[in-house]
């Protein structure tokens, strides 16, 4: 049997990717000190003989007693909010973090998987962004603390697989959405769903000109999952290239959730990037993969598991 072991396993996509390599028939190990993430995420998999939750910070050495033939590192705090409240933990997870893990597959021969970031690429000057371009990125601004620690992880990870041949995968992530979000992460999905469900003003920071790529969950896995079984050691974008301004994501929301709601205007906050579209053609090209959940109904399974925890 083959086992996998997804630190961040509590977390929002770390307990989808759990899910997943069950269903493939993997043993899997989740790794988490639930600083971001719950227990509750996978608390339908307690007594499924092969999943196994590991309370543990994998920025501490970390010892696992059986063999392990994939390791996927997902453990990061990821919301600005998040990692604007745990900026050193950031750091660390994406520092001492990676290399632990990095350690754990060169000592088990296991296959590594690096969850990276679209925010590598910063404030982009390219766009869409393809996997060559280098990124726009102020170290010392309130976002550097998570984009450096991705830009670092990228970098250790690459160097374990020159220096080591550690067998390696890189995946830059855009912006994911699904069940299992918190509400009040920061992030625009959530944070607009929340509010259009309690019947609150839907606030939009800046003119709401700013424009994101909304990627299902379900899509994202897959795309991962077509990674981590490939042979493409570089790093793959995977995310939704149907882009749109946040004023019209703001609308969309409204006209799903049914909702009687105005939008509000708040200063745009440090940083923020204006544009957001991810290049997939190499995804496309070398994993076959594309997005296949359309917006709306991405928002229906979202809404719905919202109202469930609302009720
Ligand atoms: N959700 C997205 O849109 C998105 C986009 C780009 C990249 N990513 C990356 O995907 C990964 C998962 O993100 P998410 O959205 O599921 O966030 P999340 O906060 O829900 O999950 C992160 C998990 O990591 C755990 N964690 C953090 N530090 C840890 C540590 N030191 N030791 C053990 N566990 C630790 C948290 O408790 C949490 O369960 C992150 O690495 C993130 O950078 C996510």
């Amino acid at each position: 049997m083959t086992t996998s072991l997804v630190t961040g396993g509590a977390g929002f996509l770390g307990s989808h990717l759990c899910d997943r390599l069950l269903s493939e028939g993997h043993r899997v190990l989740a790794v988490d000190n639930l600083i971001t993430g719950k227990a509750k995420n996978v608390a339908h998999l307690e007594g499924n003989d092969s999943f196994r939750l590991i309370h543990h910070d994998v920025t501490t050495h970390l010892e696992i007693d059986e063999p392990v033939d994939n390791v996927l590192h997902f453990a990061s705090p990821a919301s600005p909010i998040d990692y604007l409240e745990l900026p050193i933990q950031t750091l660390k997870v994406g520092s001492l973090g990676t290399h632990n893990t990095l350690g754990l597959a060169k000592a088990k021969g296991a296959r590594y998987l690096l969850a990276s970031t679209s925010e590598v690429y910063g404030d982009p000057l390219v766009h869409p962004q393809p996997e060559t371009y280098w990124g726009n990125v102020n170290p010392v601004g309130p976002r550097g603390v998570y984009d450096e620690a991705k830009r670092f992880s990228e970098a250790m990870v690459t160097a374990y697989h020159s220096a080591h041949g550690l067998d390696t995968r890189i995946v830059r992530i855009f912006n994911t959405y699904g069940p299992r979000m918190r509400p009040k992460d920061g992030r625009v999905v959530p944070a607009f769903i929340r509010q259009a469900l309690l019947g609150e003003p839907l606030t939009v920071f800046g003119d709401g000109s700013q424009t994101r790529s909304f990627c299902y969950v379900d899509d994202l896995v897959e795309g991962i999952w077509r990674l981590l079984g490939s042979d493409v050691t570089t790093p793959v974008n995977i995310g939704n290239p149907n882009e749109m301004t946040i004023l019209e994501f703001a609308h969309r929301i409204v006209e799903v959730t049914g909702a009687d709601v105005e939008i509000r205007f708040l200063p745009l906050p440090v940083d923020d990037p204006k544009t957001r579209q991810p290049n997939i053609s190499k995804a496309r090209e070398l994993l076959d993969w594309e997005p296949k959940v359309n917006f709306e109904e991405g928002l229906r399974r979202t809404i719905e598991f919202f109202r469930a925890m609302e009720g």
